[in-house]
């Protein structure tokens, strides 16, 4: 069927009524890159446009969540830079249609733009150690893997360096990665023990290829819990993770960090 399922939006108002959680913001990730699809509907019949956006529920547990959008301003377009650089001179001020009073003070330089909530980010990463890695060592790579701009933009916006963040989806591992990058604390959780493991080689650039086949084999192979600096892989859920923070180790599969310092 060329018509869609309804279950994001089903999950969506689930999330809101029965668990209680507050819709804070929907966003898009538009993916200029992104191949046509569904093929059967879009390539083959030419029923339908090609889907190019990812919805992102950001969903808060009270109506004033916490977050800071001056986080993730985003760079100031060529025209707001001549508006700033020269505020009188760029135009009159004036009321516009919309109601916003576009007064000289309009001019300030804030550092950076306020975001739309569609964004932009290509997903064309092809030189990162990790796919260097899978490559080298014959691995699949994640097939559904998206850009570090994505969790960057929400780990800066809603937290603080040494908060929290979890992924319980993890796949590659590119929210836990990024969250390491941005000082933060980290958890991800994964069912495909092999997308676990090879999420490992994030961690590893720079070190010799013997380290690199060490670590995966004693990952796969005794399932081993493993730390590279103070990150700690747990890949058997029956094991706890000997890590300095036992509450760490819910039995579950994991991957965690305490954040770059
Ligand atoms: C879309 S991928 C996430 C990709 C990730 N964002 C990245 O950049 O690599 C979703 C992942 O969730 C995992 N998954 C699905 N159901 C799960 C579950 N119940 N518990 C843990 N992982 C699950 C899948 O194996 C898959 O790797």
């Amino acid at each position: 069927m060329p018509s869609r399922s309804l279950y994001n939006f089903r999950v969506l108002l689930a999330f809101c009524d029965e668990i209680g959680f507050h819709l804070a913001e929907d966003f898009y990730w538009f993916n200029p890159a992104k191949l046509p699809s569904p093929i059967e509907w879009v390539n083959k019949r030419k029923i339908r446009a090609k889907d190019s956006v990812n919805t992102v529920w950001w969903f808060s547990k009270t109506a004033f969540p916490k977050a800071d959008v001056r986080k993730v301003l985003a760079p100031y377009s060529d025209r707001m830079k001549k508006l700033i650089e020269d505020p009188e001179s760029f135009y009159t001020p004036k009321k516009r249609p919309s109601g916003h009073d576009i007064s000289a003070g309009f001019g300030k330089d804030n550092g950076g733009a306020i975001p739309s909530n569609l964004l932009s980010i290509p997903n064309t990463d092809s030189n990162s150690s990790y796919l260097r890695l899978c490559k080298e060592l014959g691995l699949e790579r994640h097939p559904a893997r998206f850009p570090s701009e994505i969790p960057a933009f929400f780990i800066k916006m809603l937290t603080d360096e040494e908060d929290v963040v979890l992924d319980i989806f993890g796949g590659s591992n590119t929210t836990g990665f990024t969250a390491e990058a941005l000082k933060r604390k980290w958890l991800t959780f994964e069912m495909n023990l092999e997308y676990l493991a090879s999420s490992v080689f994030r961690f590893l650039e720079g070190h010799s290829s013997e380290t690199v086949k060490r670590v995966l084999g004693e990952l796969n192979n005794s399932h081993a819990n493993y730390f590279i600096g103070e990150t700690v892989c747990a890949l058997d859920p029956a094991k706890k993770a000997k890590s300095k923070d036992e509450s760490l180790g819910q039995g579950a599969l994991f991957i965690s960090g305490a954040g770059a310092r």
